[in-house]
């Protein structure tokens, strides 16, 4: 196993492009299942959950390979068996995206139960409830996810939490289905807008995407898709903290701006300098750093995969932080792992309390999951002396080449063998 060797104390300085997005990337390479050909995807990220995505969907028949070009090309003319195998799903929970094409392609599929996460339970309790809202017959039984219908059927489906992975399953499912399909209660992430646009580009009847209401008419066929993929907001808003909490000076070039509102309005809370300048973002950070509170909420809610990256900031910030998680019930695993470096952070169930100090201690610390990866990483370019982050499998899900991006900023960190 990797781990990455940071020595803190170095300003970000310099110029970043962001990749593609993992999130927008994922269920748009799902949509490819929907219809059989050869679909073109750019600026798809070289990430581990893209690599087992693509081991996935060539699980199932499909056959997936890089273009010189930096294209992701995947052939679905073929698909033998339309079952999600546990050893893949359990590695990535995002794999359930398949459920919801394969059926409406296939007229049946078997996809393992996702477990739950080091972050929560996360129950796929309301994808199940829209597929079968759609006349589909759903059984689970032995850890698998068994659903039939020889044809889904246009509905009308209320989500009890607008679900991000549910909406996009939903609407993945309901592009093929006998008559119109209403979600309610969607979810209005930009992921989903991006793959509502995807599947429209093949020639799905969608409207009201961005909006807490869709529409899906469903269609009779879809056509191959090329497409390239956003760049990744949380990615840019990682690197944003990353030059604020180091009083860097950094232009992120393919900002992903419009969808940042909260992230930005929360750092320039703190204080930090964010404007645009030559077609990217500027983010110039500035001492001392503002306590600021944070609650995560859906979008256009602060982001909860930005959590962990603003907790690590609010530890050098020079008040108190209440910093609430409402989405995942176990979202705060980097606090004790920042406390080995000196942050002082109280957690009561949904709140931690963050007491901002004048400095941080390197040390050895351990990724628990993808965003706290993140969060040790960016604590690490501030605390004193050296710190090592291991287990960062977790980091290599979500971000590509991280410490490469970082070094060329002017970070002292480097990726060594454990
Ligand atoms: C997506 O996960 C993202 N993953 C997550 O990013 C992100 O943190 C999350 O949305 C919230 O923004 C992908 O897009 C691949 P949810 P998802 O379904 O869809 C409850 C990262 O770091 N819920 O919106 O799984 C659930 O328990 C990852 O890149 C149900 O109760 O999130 C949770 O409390 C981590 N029943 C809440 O909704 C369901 O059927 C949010 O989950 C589904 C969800």
């Amino acid at each position: 196993m990797d781990k990455l060797v940071i020595e803190g104390g170095r300003r970000l300085i310099g110029e970043v492009e962001v990749s593609g997005s993992k999130n927008s990337a994922l269920p748009i390479m799902a949509a490819t299942l929907l219809a059989a050909g050869t679909h073109r995807l750019g600026n798809v990220p070289e990430l581990k959950d893209i690599e087992t995505f693509s081991a996935l969907l060539t699980s199932l028949g499909c056959t997936v390979e890089r273009s010189g070009d930096g294209f992701v090309i995947v052939n679905s003319t073929r698909i033998d068996e339309p079952v999600a195998g546990y050893e893949l799903v359990k590695t990535m929970r995002a794999s359930i995206l398949v459920l919801g094409p394969l059926v409406a392609r296939c007229g049946r599929a078997r996809v393992s139960l996702p477990g739950g996460c080091a972050i929560g339970a996360r129950p796929v309790n309301l994808h199940l409830k829209g597929l079968e809202l759609m006349g589909a017959d759903v059984r689970i039984e032995h850890g698998y996810i068994d659903v039939r219908a020889k044809r889904l059927k246009g509905a009308h489906i209320y989500l009890d939490y607008p679900t991000v992975t549910g909406t996009e399953n939903i609407m993945l499912a309901a592009t093929l289905a006998e008559g119109e399909t209403l979600i309610e209660n969607a979810a209005l992430e930009p992921e989903v807008v991006e793959l509502a646009r995807a599947l429209k580009k093949m020639g799905a009847g969608i409207e009201g995407e961005g909006t807490d209401k869709i529409k899906i008419k469903g269609v009779e066929g879809l056509n191959p898709l090329e497409y390239t993929v956003m760049p990744d907001r949380i990615e840019a808003g990682t690197l944003m903290v990353g030059a604020a909490m180091t009083r860097g000076n950094v232009l992120i070039k393919n900002c992903p701006y419009e969808y940042m509102d909260a992230v930005v309005t929360k750092l320039k809370e703190a204080g930090t300098e964010i404007k645009s300048e030559d077609g990217g973002i500027r983010v110039v950070g500035t001492y001392p750093i503002r306590s600021v509170d944070i609650k995560t909420y859906p979008y256009p809610g602060f982001p909860t995969d930005m959590q962990a990256q603003m907790m690590a900031m609010m530890c050098m910030s020079t008040g108190l932080s209440v910093i609430t998680e409402t989405v995942f019930e176990n979202r705060f695993m980097h606090v004790a792992e920042l406390k080995r470096m000196g942050a002082d952070i109280m957690v009561d169930g949904r709140y931690a309390i963050v007491k901002g100090k004048e400095r941080l201690s390197g040390a050895p610390v351990m990724a628990t999951d993808l965003r706290a990866s993140a969060s040790l990483v960016l604590a690490g370019l501030v605390a004193d002396g050296i710190t090592e982050v291991s287990r960062i499998y977790h980091l290599d899900r979500g971000y590509e080449r991280l410490e490469e991006k970082l070094k060329r900023l002017g970070a002292e960190i480097k990726r060594v063998k454990e």
